[in-house]
């Protein structure tokens, strides 16, 4: 476990999440930073023991294995990518014997209600599948309430380290005003390369364009 718990008595949220390569913990983490500015919140790794949670909301987040949760198989093959020297990739400290898949068999309960996450590749939804949506589907079955919609972070930078041997990736994540944040980080820098939702003119006007406003 790396966070505190709450009081027995108090509403508490529980992150519980599933990391292989670390960007499902780095999104935890964030999601843990924001939530303890209003409440009490635990951030557990599922390979760890995941304390009951009587009381409060349930966040629950896995990376995207061959289209849904992990299984001992598609573990072992995260295992081999990290061993594949061309993918730099390093694998998260400790046993993997165990993942959100076979968490939820142990039934855990949420008097609250629940919210899922996952990562995955950054392409549509339909050629990447959901670990988001396997949870929520998991959990609702169970009885628990669903409090938003399951939520995916997408993993864009997958191919850069390949592409651009020389160059060091840093991954970020941070919390707040978009805009503000991305001036902050890339003060110094001779370049900034920023994605797009690709909203329309409307759309834009309505919502605002974060790259607009970095320009
Ligand atoms: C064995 C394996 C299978 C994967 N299958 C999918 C998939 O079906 N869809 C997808 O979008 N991403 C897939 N991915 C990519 C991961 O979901 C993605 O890189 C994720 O951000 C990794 O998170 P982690 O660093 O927390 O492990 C797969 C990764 C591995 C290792």
């Amino acid at each position: 476990m790396t966070g505190g718990h709450a009081h027995a008595d108090a509403p508490s949220t529980d992150i519980v999440f599933e990391s292989f390569f670390g960007n499902t913990r780095r999104v935890a983490e964030a999601i843990a930073d924001g939530v303890r500015q209003h409440l009490v919140a635990a951030l557990v790794d599922v390979r760890d023991e995941v304390p009951p949670n009587e009381h409060g909301v349930l966040v629950v987040g896995a990376p995207t294995h061959a289209h849904s949760l992990s299984r001992p198989a598609s573990r072992r093959e995260a295992e081999m990518w990290a061993k594949d020297l061309g993918k730099h990739l390093a694998l998260e400290q400790g046993s993997r014997a165990t993942g959100i898949r076979e968490w939820i068999e142990t039934d855990p309960r949420a008097v609250s209600g629940f919210a899922t996450f996952d990562t995955r590749v950054d392409m549509p939804r339909i050629f990447t599948g959901s670990a988001a949506t396997a949870i929520s589907t998991r959990l609702r079955k169970r009885g628990l309430r669903e409090l938003v919609r399951p939520e995916s972070f997408l993993d864009s930078l997958k191919g850069i380290p390949r592409l651009y041997p020389e160059l060091e990736v840093h991954r970020v994540v941070e919390r707040g005003y978009a805009a503000t944040v991305i001036n902050r980080l890339s003060r110094d820098a001779r370049l900034t390369v920023i994605g797009s939702h690709g909203r329309g003119a409307i759309a834009r006007f309505l919502l605002g364009s974060t790259s607009q406003e970095v320009l």
